[in-house]
């Protein structure tokens, strides 16, 4: 077991209409303006932007509007909203969408409370001392950003897609309304169960070993995921599914889950950064595809790890020794992706890259060299080329 410090300074306001306390919320904090930041035009199609703005109206909060983040979220649009934040006086902001548009703000946030390009902290080369304060309404349970200390951002030069952790970013309140997530499409649904459950097999499938309280309370997670993705499959609009989930979202990426753990093994994410980076897939949708091929080439390292998620988490029955019960828990992760319409294998997942693109991901992954990727066995880019090429 590890120290840990769990900080999780974020106000969670769940339930139906939560949405309907924006404009209070935003005025507490004393802010004098405010950003709202949205997507590609879900918020709109719903009526859930027409919806904050007029709570913010009535609570006499002055807004200015920045729409079109798009899903693996791009720098140039944060350097817009950095320069109108600056422009307009801008002292909070907004998000109203899914990890995205959180994302994207909490990048805007960085730029406008620091001097400097902003992604010099996605390119690790200084930390960011502050950020502007957000908050979110969540239409989406996926990234769990709206408790996290994480953003991530893809440079449209080079495409390179990269997180950047620092609590200054943590949401200072989140609205979950499980109904603002009925309208989403099947696969986003099903992608975001997959991230929500990799937040959490992240660290849980680790080097060391944690404390059986944490573990407990992520194998409950893991398996209210898989139960209600499933209920999901068949009726979208289950409000308690569509809570179970949302509600794990959050505490799958908040740190609960890790609280006497190694920091996590991490490496599935860093792999599928670089495939949203060359191939703009949805984030979740791209983990199942590497998942297993990563679990299969890390597992001999600590069998019994894995052989304990098989049994508590995919319900697999021991079999002779922890490594065939480890393959057997594997495999029955992989099962549960396709039940839910979610890719094993790169060529599922609808893209097909050519042996260079692998080499140049791997590469980009493990920054050239500077970086190994991974806890269970740190991995260099030879290692991670052939997990994409066990992937195809
Ligand atoms: O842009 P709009 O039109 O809103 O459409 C979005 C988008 O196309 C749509 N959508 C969201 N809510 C909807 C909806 N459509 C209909 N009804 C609704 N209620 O769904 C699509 C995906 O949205 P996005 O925000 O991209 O999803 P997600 O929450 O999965 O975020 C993915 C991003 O988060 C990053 C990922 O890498 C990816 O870039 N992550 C962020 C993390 C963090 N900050 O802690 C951790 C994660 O591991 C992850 O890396
Ligand atoms: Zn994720």
């Amino acid at each position: 077991m590890f120290d840990f410090n769990f900080y999780a300074p974020t106000r969670v306001v769940f339930g139906r209409g939560a949405e309907k306390q924006v404009g209070r919320l935003v005025s507490e904090t004393g802010c004098k303006k405010v950003l709202v930041h949205f997507g590609s035009g879900s918020v709109r199609r719903t009526g859930l932007l027409e919806r904050v703005e007029q709570s913010l109206r009535q609570s006499g909060v002055d807004f200015v509007e920045l729409g079109g983040v798009v899903p693996n979220p791009r720098l140039g649009l944060v350097c817009e909203g950095i320069e109108l934040c600056k422009r307009e006086g801008v002292d909070f902001i907004l998000a109203v969408g899914g990890g995205s548009v959180i994302d994207s703000s909490k990048a805007i946030g960085y730029g406008v409370a620091n001097e400097g390009d902003v992604w010099d902290f996605y390119d690790y080369t200084r930390e960011a001392e502050a950020c502007l304060p957000i908050g979110c309404v969540l239409t989406i349970a996926a990234a769990g950003s709206e408790m996290s200390d994480s953003s991530v951002i893809t440079k449209e030069e080079g495409l390179i897609k990269r997180g950047y952790s620092s609590d200054t970013c943590r949401c200072k309140f989140a609205i979950m309304n499980p109904e603002l997530t009925m309208t989403l499409p099947d696969y986003q649904t099903q992608s975001g169960c997959v991230d929500i459950l990799m937040h959490t097999m992240e660290r849980y499938l680790v080097r060391e070993d944690t404390m059986s309280l944490t573990d407990g309370i992520a194998e409950a997670v893991m398996r209210t995921v898989m139960e209600n993705a499933r209920i999901l499959k068949t009726r979208p609009d289950d409000y308690d599914a569509r809570a179970e989930v949302m509600w794990a979202s959050s505490l799958s990426h908040n740190g609960l889950t890790g609280c006497g753990g190694d920091g996590g093994d991490w490496a599935s994410h860093n792999i599928e950064h670089e495939l949203g980076g060359l191939f703009d897939v949805a984030h979740g949708a791209g983990l199942a595809a590497v998942w297993g091929s990563w679990a299969r080439y890390v597992y001999k390292a600590r069998p019994e790890r894995f052989a304990k998620f098989a049994v508590n988490v995919m319900g697999v029955s021991p079999l002779e020794n922890d490594g065939e019960t480890a393959l057997a828990g594997i495999r029955a992760m992989e099962d549960f992706y396709r039940q839910i319409g979610m890719p094993t294998s790169l060529t599922e997942l609808g893209i097909c890259p050519t042996d260079e693109q692998m080499r140049e991901m791997a590469e980009k992954c493990c920054i050239h060299g500077k970086r190994r990727v991974g806890c269970v066995i740190p991995l260099d880019a030879d290692d991670v080329e052939k997990i994409y090429h066990m992937a195809r």
